[in-house]
């Protein structure tokens, strides 16, 4: 994505600018479009729904209270952001999956986003090892063109431009996390 410049970090974040790029409607049709199609593939199943803390916990909720199949949810915290903003390539899982949770189950893992593909290759080939049934992605966005390894969400909410995004779970050095629609981070020149 766009490097946001190190001196423009945590202090300073306030006076970025952020230019709208989905709106909360569109946000919500979205996601009631995903979970109906969600719902439909995974008719007469259940699903455990593993959500990608802390970014996928918005998507994550909304999309569970749509899907009309039964479905349980975990949740584990994977971080890649040394300093909040570059990330580091390596993603580190925080806490310990349960084998056990996973064996036998169809899972559905959920992230706010899908960038180079480092952090949902990492946990699906976990989940793939823990012996679930199956495994599929639902990434609210997508950067297609960042992609380094060969990954594919199964169900994706947008496609977006390369660039540096917030709102709607996603954060810049810990912010904008909760602003309702998804904005990219304009930096300014000064
Ligand atoms: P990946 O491993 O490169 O696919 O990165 C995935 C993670 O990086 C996501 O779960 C996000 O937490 C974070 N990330 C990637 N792009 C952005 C962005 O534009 N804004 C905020 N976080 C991002
Ligand atoms: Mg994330």
């Amino acid at each position: 994505m766009t490097e946001i410049p190190q001196n423009k970090t945590r202090r300073n974040a306030i006076f970025m600018k952020i230019e709208e790029k989905i709106s909360a409607g569109k946000i919500r049709s979205r996601v009631d479009e995903l979970a109906a199609q969600i719902s439909k593939d995974y008719e007469g199943k259940s699903l455990l729904i593993l959500v990608l803390a802390n970014g996928g916990i918005f998507f994550g909720v909304d999309l569970l209270r749509k899907i009309a199949v039964p479905a349980e949810v975990e949740c584990v915290r994977i971080s890649s952001y040394k300093n909040g903003t570059t990330s580091s390539g390596t993603p580190e899982i925080f806490g310990n999956l349960q084998p056990e949770n996973f064996r036998g189950n169809d899972v559905l893992i959920v992230d706010d986003i899908i960038d180079t593909g480092t952090t949902l290759r990492k946990i699906r080939d976990q989940i793939e090892n823990f012996g679930a049934r199956s495994v599929k992605i639902s990434a609210f966005l997508s950067k297609r063109s960042r992609r380094k390894i060969e990954i594919e969400a199964d169900y994706v909410g947008f496609e977006i431009e390369d660039c540096f995004a917030v709102g709607y779970g996603l954060d810049f050095a810990g912010k904008f996390r909760k602003l309702p629609v998804i904005g990219k981070i304009v930096v300014p020149e000064t």
